[in-house]
């Protein structure tokens, strides 16, 4: 699988998002060129709970930024990454428990969302940013 490459393309407008886009799509690439990533193993569960951890914070400094400027889709994108965490959760999951199907489903998933999602509901709030001065 191509690991997802960053471009100016993906740029949301905010840089401290940016930036943390980049971290997450780096930590998704660790993933997808992991030689392991298709058998079970402790390095992807370790890997894929770290990425959790990173994208739940993430999601949190987003929604406050959001909640900050009365972002008017923000229950759009708390739903969003709810769903995305409860199901990379269950993933991981699956993997500890040794389910070994579990992880090309999972990059397809992870890469798939991630890009989706930041160029069709991210992409929404820049103009919104942009108009108040947030960079
Ligand atoms: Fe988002």
């Amino acid at each position: 699988m191509e690991p997802i490459v960053w471009t100016e393309g993906f740029s949301v407008g905010v840089s401290e998002m940016d930036n943390q886009h980049k971290k997450i799509i780096a930590m998704i690439n660790t993933l997808i060129k992991e030689p392991k990533a298709t058998t079970n193993s402790i390095t992807v569960s370790d890997l894929l709970s770290d990425m959790i951890q990173y994208t739940q914070e993430h999601f949190q400094n987003e929604e406050a930024l959001m909640a900050e400027h009365g972002y008017p889709l923000k229950d759009q994108q708390s739903e969003q990454h709810r769903t995305f965490i409860k199901k990379t959760v269950d993933f991981c999951s699956a993997v500890e428990a040794g389910v070994d199907i579990v992880p090309q489903a999972m990059l397809d998933y992870l890469k798939n969302w991630l890009v989706h999602h930041i160029l069709e509901q991210d992409m929404k709030y820049k103009p919104f940013f942009l108009a108040r001065g947030i960079s």
